[in-house]
């Protein structure tokens, strides 16, 4: 069986005095919770005291985005060597926010997906329809081509050791969360359409639900066959719902 993870994505959120509270408060119920995974991703600037923060903890953490290059002329990125130097063990990429408001496009994810493997990260996956795509039936096309996009360049195997995140557009910062029925539909999905190609893929890599999950949600849709955790914005900034969503993962 797969183990839970239950992720925080900070979003451009947090001061030096709000992450050392946040971490402090959701650090005892990380701990006890040993049947389940929990990470952060913070704003890069905050990874250092992050690290400094839970390397007592069994709480993991990993960046928001990486640039595709190591290092160079490429001014305002952040590496993932440098983030690997601080210990994270993820990156998120793809996030519908990068997409959106970055242009990201799926050959852009493909090579962010590749350099966070290559460079000793853990990829966090991301891909979901808007409003008009899940309206129009588009949804599983929409989630196939973004996965397909990453497949072609890193292989099937590659996935073997990533998770993905399925954020439908119109769940995240709405508090429109999906129901576990449509959750589950679509991890259902993704997890046939991996495992047409890779058994051990599919059996093997944690698909998280993202958009708008709470702590009076987050039981339900964990019990889901395919849910295998959350990723999780405004909530993960709220001590006591980040913990009462660690606490429906166990
Ligand atoms: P919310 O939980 O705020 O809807 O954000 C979800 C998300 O985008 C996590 O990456």
């Amino acid at each position: 069986m797969r183990t839970p993870l239950v992720m925080g994505n900070w979003k451009l959120n947090g001061t030096k005095e709000s992450v050392a509270t946040l971490i402090k408060g959701i650090e005892s119920a990380a701990n006890a919770a040993t049947n389940v995974e929990v990470a952060v991703c913070p704003p890069a600037i905050f990874i250092e005291q992050v690290a400094n923060l839970t390397a007592d903890s069994r709480i993991e953490f990993g960046a928001q985005d990486v640039s595709t290059n190591v290092a160079g002329a490429f001014t305002g990125e952040t590496s993932p060597v440098m983030v690997k130097e601080f210990g994270a063990k993820y990156s998120l990429v793809g996030h519908s926010e990068r997409r959106q408001y970055h242009n990201e496009t799926d050959a852009v994810v493909a090579a962010k997906f590749v350099a966070i493997q290559e460079n000793g990260l853990i990829p966090v996956l991301c891909i979901g329809e808007t409003l008009e795509e899940r309206e129009t039936d588009k949804t599983f096309a929409v989630v196939e081509t973004q996965l397909k996009a990453v497949v072609e360049v890193a292989g099937i195997a590659a996935l073997e050791n990533s998770v993905i995140a399925y954020e439908p557009v119109w769940a995240i910062g709405t508090g429109k969360v999906a129901t576990s029925e449509q959750a589950q539909e679509v991890h259902a999905h993704i997890r046939s359409w991996l495992k047409a190609q890779s058994e051990v893929v599919a059996e093997k890599v944690q698909i998280l639900y993202g958009g708008s999950v709470k702590a009076n949600s987050a039981k339900e849709l964990f019990a889901q066959a395919d849910i295998d955790g959350g990723l999780v914005g405004g909530a993960a900034l709220i001590i006591e719902e980040f913990v009462g969503i660690i606490e429906g993962a166990k």
